[in-house]
This record gives structure tokens, sequence and C-alpha cells, in this order.
């Protein structure tokens, strides 16, 4: 093998890309000596080469202009980590063309945007890394596409959000209103200054995308993934959820049965005994289960500049050696083997148990509507609790239900909520796992 350098540039010096770069520069020696040929970092490119990253970086290294990477002959690959749709998407294809390989932490990009920008891969016979895309340190995209590449994967459960986690968490050990921790969360830099990805499920769903198709062989379904956010969730959910001996998670699922596979990212209440229920603060796991393989749970650190340039690292060492192999187009990228047959089912098809807790007058003949309305939709009640003892006021009923139909649920809420007897709009949840559940491992 040749001993001459691959060179890399960067795009993008923010938080990751500071991770990625002290990563590189730190353990340079160490690379080379595990690898037997060095990789370095010819140019990182950033609009601002002024604020301090806390690194030295050798002089020359760190420019304006992205373009002096894109064509710059002797650089190997181009690591994208600016994040957004625009410019990446354009950096990302005309790096593609002048035939460079790419590493990316880019998830919304590839979600939204991906297709373009694996076709134009596989046109120039190039690679693209986005291990750091998903779950930040944790090898998750390695193990679906390497570890567990001779199972057929039956289904994937995980908290991929830590800002979210961090929040339910707080909220969970607390007992303190959301807002108050998000406002909290924004002030210690966990939470971003526009959290709305992160606490509406966008930034779960992106990188579900990117699991599912990879899992699947499903094409890039990002907007066909049915997104729900962890905002209308109060400590008095928590606190129920709890006695009931669950505890709330923002869960992304996606799960195969026959030729249907649901996907969807909501609120959801697991039991407390279950492993994932212990996950707390910014942590991520995910559950993954395969034929051959049965279920496995894959734990760490979501984000972060160096847990995330970790992963973009593993990418960049992976593509190293496939170039100096000869061996480039062996990273298997989204898309290149969809599966015709796979449709994604419909969130009305979906069935599972529920929480459902309502405001009630405390009356007689007010739980025979409320249980009546239920069994009219094939809704079994399992248990029930009433809070408090008031005949002017409305009373808390808390109820988890067998396995249901999400269709027949919303319909049945529509029909509760109207009632007279029932004051404020019912809150449900959705609950995984449990005696009664469909399975998940
Ligand atoms: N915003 C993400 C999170 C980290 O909170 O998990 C980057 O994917």
């Amino acid at each position: 093998m040749k001993k001459d350098a691959i060179q890399i540039g960067i795009i993008g010096f923010g938080t990751v890309g500071a991770g990625t770069a002290a990563i590189l520069l730190n353990r340079q020696k160490t690379l080379e000596k595990k690898l037997g040929f060095p990789i370095r970092i010819k140019h990182i490119a950033d609009l601002d080469v002024k604020r301090s990253r806390g690194l030295k970086l050798p002089k020359g290294m760190l420019i304006k202009d992205s373009k002096k990477i894109l064509y710059d002959p002797e650089i190997d690959i181009v690591v994208e980590l600016i994040g957004g749709i625009h410019p990446a998407k354009e950096l990302i294809i005309s790096a593609l063309k002048q035939g460079k390989h790419i590493v990316t932490a880019n998830k919304a990009l590839l979600a939204e945007s991906g297709k373009a920008i694996f076709d134009t891969a596989a046109k120039c016979g190039r690679d693209i890394g986005y291990e750091a895309s998903v779950a930040g340190s944790i090898p998750i995209i390695k193990v679906v596409r390497e570890s567990l590449i001779g199972n057929k994967i039956t289904s994937i459960f995980g908290i991929i959000n830590g800002t979210a986690n961090y929040i339910l968490t707080k909220m969970t050990e607390e007992g303190v209103e959301f807002a108050t921790v998000l406002k909290e969360a924004q002030s210690l830099g966990y939470a971003e200054a526009d959290p709305t990805f992160d606490i509406e499920g966008v930034d779960s769903a992106h990188k579900l995308t990117l699991m599912a198709s990879l899992s699947f062989g499903l094409p890039l379904s990002f907007k066909k993934i049915y997104t729900e956010g962890i905002t209308r969730i109060t400590p008095l959910d928590i606190e129920f959820a709890s006695e009931f001996g669950y505890r709330i998670k923002l869960l992304a699922i996606a799960k195969q049965v026959d030729n249907e596979v649901e996907l969807r990212v909501h609120p959801t209440m697991i039991p407390q005994d279950d492993l994932i229920s212990s996950v707390n603060g910014v942590f991520n796991a995910i559950y993954i289960e395969g034929d051959a393989a049965g279920a496995g749970l894959y734990y760490g650190r979501g984000a972060g500049d160096m847990p995330t340039g970790s992963a973009v690292v593993s990418d960049i060492v992976d593509i190293a050696r496939n170039i100096k192999t000869g061996a480039v187009e062996r990273l298997q990228g989204i898309g290149t083997s969809v599966n015709p047959a796979l449709r994604i089912k419909k969130m009305e098809d979906i069935r599972t148990c529920y929480y459902l807790r309502m405001s009630a007058m405390d009356k007689p003949g007010v739980l025979s509507k409320i249980s009546g309305i239920l069994g009219s939709n094939n809704i079994s009640i399992k248990s029930m609790i009433q809070k408090g003892r008031n005949k002017e006021e409305a009373v808390t009923l808390v109820m988890m239900t067998h396995e249901a139909r999400e269709k027949d649920m919303v319909r049945a809420l529509k029909q509760i909520n109207r009632l007279s007897i029932v004051s404020d709009k019912t809150m449900y949840l959705r609950v995984e796992g449990g005696e009664d559940s469909n399975g998940r491992h």
C-alpha cells in the first residue's frame, strides 16, 4: 500500500467541525500507525475565521472559501459539517462531481434531499459516509450496514434526540413543566435557540428516515413519517405514567410486518423496567431487532463535538481505507437496494395500547358513557384510576387500554371530547412494550 497521505477538506468549523479537527490533529500519529498511511486535513473552510475554537491549527489551514476545497485536485474527501439544506446540498453535489468522496453529519439534508445526493454519488462512483448523522457516537449505521448485514431487520426503536430526552428526564426527575425545562436547557446551551426540530420530533424523524431506508430498503420517506413532539407532555402525565409503571420517552419507531412498515415518532409510554427507560439526559439508545441476531440495544452519546467528531472520523477512515485498497463504493448508499414491494402503513391502521387522561364530572353514569363510547369503537379498558372527588368540578380520570387501532381511538376521542361532562380535551399517549403490546422484541 502506498504511504502517501489521504487529504481531506472540512467545510464548516462549528461544534462538530472543531471536534473532528481536534481528533484528527491530536491523533495524527496513532492513526497513521494503525492505518499504515497518514490522513491530513489540508483545509478547513468557514466564513468565520476569527472565533477561537480552542484549537491551534497550522498556518493557512483555516480558509474562508469552500471552493478552494471543492476544486483542489489533491483533496480526496470532503467533510460537510455546515448543516441545513442550502448550500450544503450544492456543495456536496459539486464535490461529488469533482470526484471527491463525502462525509457528512447532515441528517436533515440526507432525509429531505438524499435521493439526488446518493444518485449523484452512484453516478460518480463515490462514497458517502453519514455515520455522524444518526445518534452521534453510536455506530448505528455501521451496525446496520455491516454487523447485521445477514439479518432481515424487523424493528428499530430508539431515543435518538438528546435534547428531547434531556427535557423529559428533567421533567420526570423534578416534576417541572416542559416550558421551564426548555428555557433552562437553552440557557445551558443543551437546546438550540430554535429548538423546533428537537422538541417537535422532526430531528428524530430525519434520523429515522435514514435508518429505515438502510434497514428495510425503503426509499427515503421523511414526509411519510408520522411525527409528534413532546410539547404537550405535562408533569401530571409523567406522574400517572409512573403510577402505572411506565416512563414517557420520545421514541422513533420503525417495524416491518410482511410488506408493511410502520414509521412513527411520538412520545411513548414504555415499561419502567425496560432498559430503554433508564436512558436519561442527553444520551441516545436504539434497539434493533434482526431475524438472526435478535434484539440488541446500542447506547451512547448522541450529540456534542467529540462524540459526533468520533463518528465523522470513523467514516473518514473507512473511506480512506477504501481508497487505499481500491475498494471505493463499498459503503452501501441509501436507495441502492430498494424493495419495491414494501409500503408504509397508514398511521390510522397502526395498533397499540393507549393511555388516556380525561377531565370529567364525577356524577353517576359518567364512566358508563365514556366506556360505552370506547366499547362501541372496539376499545377495551385495561385499568383505570380516578383522582379526587368533587361534585362541582371535573376530576381526572386516567385509563390504560388494551391494544386498539389508531383510527378507532381518534374517532372515540372525538366523541368523548364532545360530551358535556368532559371538560378539557383528552390527552392520549401510545404505549409500547409490556404484556399487551404488539411486540418489540
Ligand atoms: N439536536 C440533536 C439532539 C443532536 O438533540 O439529539 C444532533 O443530532
